[in-house]
């Protein structure tokens, strides 16, 4: 029996108040929750932040850092005595190597490095206007005309999947169950990206616009903002400026919207939407299988909306300017996109362009390479590695998935001449392995093969050890149940295919 009032959603916010995994605290929070004590163990085991409270600083290894030299970072903490943990991406890729305390969130620029973040240029979502125009001409021209607009213009999600957005609006809405959702994927976590981080430190006024037009145009009156645990910065933006808007009766005519702001505690699968919705209802974040889809049954069971920052920082743009005008600024798919380049690369940073801008493009507003190209991961560790000939090959959905890629997160990192590809490709799967939610198990155990498989290929050079990958990166590709473990095998299969002298394979004549 739980006690009155308690919730098994509050699980993961009671574990964190306690100050996480320490001892006495599993009975305190079964106590305080009536949650079985070996369930509360289950989830807190889940979390890297719950897990390991005392982890210290946490210094992130994922590709950029680990080319910006995260190892001599960490050994020169450690040989000063300074408590630290590896971590996968931080989504800090313009600051690498990136570190990050969790007593004062501190980033602390290495020597020689600087923040680019002046070089960013959100030029087409406009300039952050706090006058909420957009919503309140919503409310007036009403929601069938919000959806009508939203086909118009054609966008697509900017989480990843690139699923239209008006399709998931006229899911909800046709849904007889008037208890609704809508939750802001805030969670942001794949390796090279950090676009929504810099929305909501910088246009945190769009997004809360954006949140209050999807609320009002699907009846919803609960919004759910999940931001990824690191991020305090950026969820303190987004408190501040809801305050604000409310002060100014900005929100007056939405009454009955309620706002929560949840934090994610360190999982990178809670980005995926049905591990997003288990985590906010207190649960370790494994996803789910679909359908039924979030739109049917998503929190709680009921319909729910649930979409990436940039998505619905786009919003006040597509109401103010038209569905067509946001159509047309893309070439060959709708709208801008914001593009994030880290690696070797003189600026990086974020960079607002028109979707389906090349390589080549983002290079010369990012101040060009250090050294040459050599290769690039255009949307993530999930979009696998391009060689340097595919620099004008468009950066959007369709372009890349003809090449066998993805825009994915559009985290762009670019590797010069110096880069190993072998190095690289074992970066990218340590990453999955620390991130897999392990219930599957293609994923939990290709992802642990692909990782033993290239350090032993590291350390013998003996090309006999990658033979039996094939069958392993197929079975994942074809069996596990989300992006996570399908997409985890792609680092590798494409480095050994664009590269094949750096794993002992002759080249293609
Ligand atoms: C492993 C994995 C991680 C994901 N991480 C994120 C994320 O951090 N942020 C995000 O918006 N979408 C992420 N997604 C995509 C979401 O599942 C979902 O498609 C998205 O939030 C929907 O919003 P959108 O349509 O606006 O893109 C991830 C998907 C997978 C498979
Ligand atoms: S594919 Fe991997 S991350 Fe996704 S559900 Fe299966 S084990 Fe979890």
């Amino acid at each position: 029996m739980q006690p009155k009032g308690a919730r098994r959603e509050d699980v993961l916010h009671v574990l964190d108040q306690k100050g996480g995994l320490r001892p006495g605290v599993v009975d305190k929070v079964h106590r305080e929750t009536g949650v079985p004590a070996a369930d509360i163990y289950g989830v807190a085991t889940f979390y890297h932040l719950l897990s390991d409270p005392d982890g210290g600083v946490r210094v992130c290894q994922g590709l950029s850092c680990k080319m910006a030299g995260c190892d001599r970072l960490m050994a020169d903490l450690r040989s000063r005595d300074t408590k630290a943990t590896y971590v996968s991406c931080l989504g800090r890729c313009d600051l690498a190597p990136a570190l990050w305390d969790p007593d004062g969130e501190a980033v602390i620029p290495q020597p020689g490095l600087t923040a680019s973040h002046d070089a960013m240029a959100i030029d087409l979502l406009g300039a952050e206007r706090p006058a909420y125009g957009a919503l309140a001409a919503v409310m007036e021209r009403g929601s069938d005309w919000m959806v009508e607009e939203l086909e118009r213009s054609a966008i697509t999600g900017r989480g990843g999947a690139g699923f239209p957005a008006h399709i998931k609006w006229k899911g909800v809405r046709s849904q007889a169950e008037m208890e609704r959702y809508v939750v802001l994927n805030a969670d942001e976590g794949e390796p090279g990206t950090f676009k929504d981080r810099e929305i909501l430190l910088r246009r945190p006024h769009l997004v809360i616009e954006g949140l209050a037009i999807a609320a009002f145009t699907l009846a919803a009156n609960d919004i759910y903002v999940y931001v990824r645990g690191e991020f305090g910065r950026a969820r303190e933006s987004m408190e501040t400026a809801l305050a604000a808007a409310r002060r100014r009766g900005d929100l007056d005519h939405l009454d009955g919207l309620r706002w929560h702001f949840v934090d994610g505690h360190g999982a990178y699968i809670c980005g995926e939407e049905t591990a997003l919705l288990e985590a906010l209802e207190g649960k370790r974040g494994m996803p789910r299988m679909k359908p039924p889809f979030p739109v049917e049954k998503g929190f709680r069971g009921k319909p729910t909306l649930i979409q990436n920052v940039e998505t619905i920082a786009c919003l006040p743009a597509i109401v103010d300017r038209g569905g067509d005008w946001f159509r047309s600024i893309g070439r060959r798919e709708a709208g801008s996109k914001l593009y994030c380049i880290s690696g070797h690369v003189r600026r990086p940073g974020v960079y607002e362009g028109p979707l389906g801008w090349t390589l080549r493009e983002l290079l010369e507003a990012a101040g060009g390479m250090v050294g040459s190209l050599k290769a690039f991961s255009p949307g993530g560790a999930s979009s696998g590695f391009l060689p340097a000939s595919k620099i004008d090959v468009p950066l959007d959905f369709k372009s890349l998935q003809k090449e066998g890629s993805m825009l994915g997160s559009s985290g762009v990192v670019v590797l010069n001449q110096s880069a190993d590809m072998v190095e690289a490709a074992l970066s990218q799967a340590v990453f999955f392995e620390d991130e897999s939610c392990g219930q599957c198990a293609p994923c939990r155990i290709g992802t642990q093969v692909l990782r033993q498989t290239l350090e032993r290929y590291l350390t013998s050079r003996d090309v006999g050890v990658l033979a039996h990958l094939e069958p392993v990166m197929w079975g994942m590709g074809e069996a596990s149940i989300c992006g996570l473990g399908q997409a985890a095998h792609f680092p590798l299969q494409s480095a050994m295919q664009y590269f094949p002298e750096e794993f002992g394979v002759a080249a293609p004549p």
